[in-house]
């Protein structure tokens, strides 16, 4: 049976988690606004229009703030359209995804809803088609407390206190060639750089995301992040990244180790950020806000499609089936995102409902949680307190993509519960028909007694959640497992994800 073993110090540690690690994505596109957590027609809409059944499912996950509303939507979108009486708002034709849009959720409904389901809401402004003008105004709506023309207008929409939104992303993917508006680096740079000064001199407070790289197979990679950061370095507080895996073909191995190429993609921006640090002599560092990452069957969707569907509101798209096999990518994702608890300080799972999401509807019907769900829900829920330092030792495989791939991906955090104080490790076997060995050796920390152990894995690693069978894939309770002389002995099933407690003796 292969093997890994790993030793837990709580004196190496990581650093501690930024619980914005655990956000989501809402954008204008396909089915995740319209009939997704807002349809005023079903039977469970509150009197704004917004599904109950979706708002518990995404309470439930644990999202303590949400990216709006875009995504490429955002680089075509006029904030104002979406504000004031809902029947008078304009319909407009969404060029980002082809769809019709009626705005009929906008900037007020969604910063309402996101409160009500215990999120704060990360707003994305528009700089494809708009700019500065737009941005600062923006802003002016959303945290002017009154007095003013903007602020003034949100308190007539019915909103007399301000919103506070803290974070703010400059734009949307500004190098991808599909955006609307897209720009060079420098070009993108000075806009960026000048619109966050503006945005701040509305409001000091706020926190301003510059555009990384769209993906990390970019051909500016590297270049694109060290020339906006030189002109941005001063007015921003964080770097995009985005990231989407699927597997390609039968080349399930690779896909599993999706997680390698995440961990070089983080180590190189953080690279790139820190050698614009040294060479503008700047005090600060900045942070990751990987405000895009997910599984995305990505060649399922034909962009040249598109004109050929026609326009229409809400159309079904992106709306990928998550399966065993994707549930621990997505659990490894997370992994690698805690293990980078010291620089990533915002992630955000795209996205949050039918469109490649963790919660999927049905028109008029039912609500129910994907494969993916479930990691995600565990590890926002279980992954908070302090990343410790690991050095996995172990058996490893070969991979087409990332070469040689260790067997065991491991991530532990220290929960700080000072009456219950609790060790938490994340791990993933990848070996896709053996059970793993993992040898923990927990002597740096003697009160951990008791291990319980939950995993997604199936003996069909394609099986998926669907309206007829939502908890076909759910977490396994696997044995309790007692430490032994400040080790502890256990067995992950092959293809798993796995959330191992360890506790005092109860
Ligand atoms: O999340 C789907 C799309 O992926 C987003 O709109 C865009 O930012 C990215 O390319």
């Amino acid at each position: 049976m292969p093997s890994a073993n790993l030793t837990v110090d709580p004196a190496f540690r990581v650093g501690r988690v930024d619980p914005r690690l655990y956000g989501s994505f809402v954008e204008h596109l396909g089915r995740c606004v319209y009939t997704g957590l807002y349809e005023p027609d079903h039977e469970t809409a509150d009197k704004d229009g917004f599904r109950q059944d979706v708002a518990d499912l995404v309470r439930d996950l644990g999202v303590p703030i949400i990216r709006y509303p875009g995504g490429n939507f955002v680089s075509g979108y006029n904030w104002e359209d979406g504000v004031g009486p809902a029947g008078q708002r304009p319909t407009r034709l969404e060029l980002a995804w082809h769809s019709i849009e009626t705005n009929r959720v906008g900037t007020d409904e969604f910063v309402r809803w996101a409160g009500g389901v215990g999120a704060e809401p990360l707003l994305a402004i528009n700089l494809g088609t708009r700019g500065i003008e737009a941005a600062r105004n923006l802003v002016e709506y959303c945290n002017h407390p009154g007095g003013t023309y903007w602020s003034d207008l949100r308190r007539a929409n019915g909103s007399p206190q301000p919103y506070g939104v803290k974070v703010w992303c400059l734009g949307n993917e500004m190098d991808g060639s599909w955006q609307i508006g897209r720009q060079t680096a420098a070009e993108y740079g000075r806009l960026a750089g000048e619109t966050a000064r503006v945005m701040r001199l509305v409001d000091p407070g706020i926190e301003l995301v510059a555009c990384g790289s769209s993906h990390h197979q970019m051909p500016t990679f590297g270049s694109w992040e060290a020339t906006v950061l030189a002109e941005t370095y001063d007015t921003v507080d964080h770097v995009s990244m985005h990231a989407y895996y699927q597997q390609h073909g039968a080349d399930r191995g690779s896909f599993l180790a999706s997680a390698v190429d995440m961990d070089r993609a983080i180590d190189e921006v953080v690279a790139t950020a820190d050698h614009v640090r040294a060479v503008g002599r700047h005090r600060k560092r900045l942070g990751i806000s990987f405000d895009e990452w997910n599984v995305w069957y990505l060649s399922r969707f034909q962009t040249p499609e598109q004109a050929e569907r026609g326009w229409a509101v809400a159309p079904r798209l992106l709306e990928d089936v998550y399966s065993v096999t994707d549930a621990v990518v997505v659990g490894n994702l997370l992994i690698t995102l805690l293990r980078h608890a010291d620089r990533v300080r915002i992630a955000c799972l795209a996205q949050l409902v039918n469109v490649i999401a963790p919660i999927m509807t049905e028109p008029g019907g039912a609500v129910w949680r994907q494969a993916s769900y479930h990691p995600f829900a565990l590890t926002s829920r279980y992954g908070r307190g302090t990343v410790l330092r690991l050095e996995p030792a172990g058996d490893r495989y070969e991979t087409a993509e990332y070469g040689d791939a260790p067997l065991l991906d491991a991530v532990a955090v220290l929960a700080d519960e000072p009456d219950a104080p609790e060790l938490r490790i994340f791990a993933v076997n990848r070996h896709q028909r053996e059970p793993l060995t993992l040898d923990v050796d927990l002597r740096g920390l003697p009160g951990l007694a008791v291990a319980s152990h939950l995993a997604i894995a199936d003996d069909d690693p394609d099986a998926v959640n669907t309206a007829a069978e939502p908890d076909r894939v759910s977490p396994r309770r696997l044995a309790d497992r007692a430490v032994d002389g400040g080790r502890l002995r256990t067995v992950l099933p092959p293809l798993s994800w796995n959330l191992i407690r360890l506790g005092a003796p109860g």
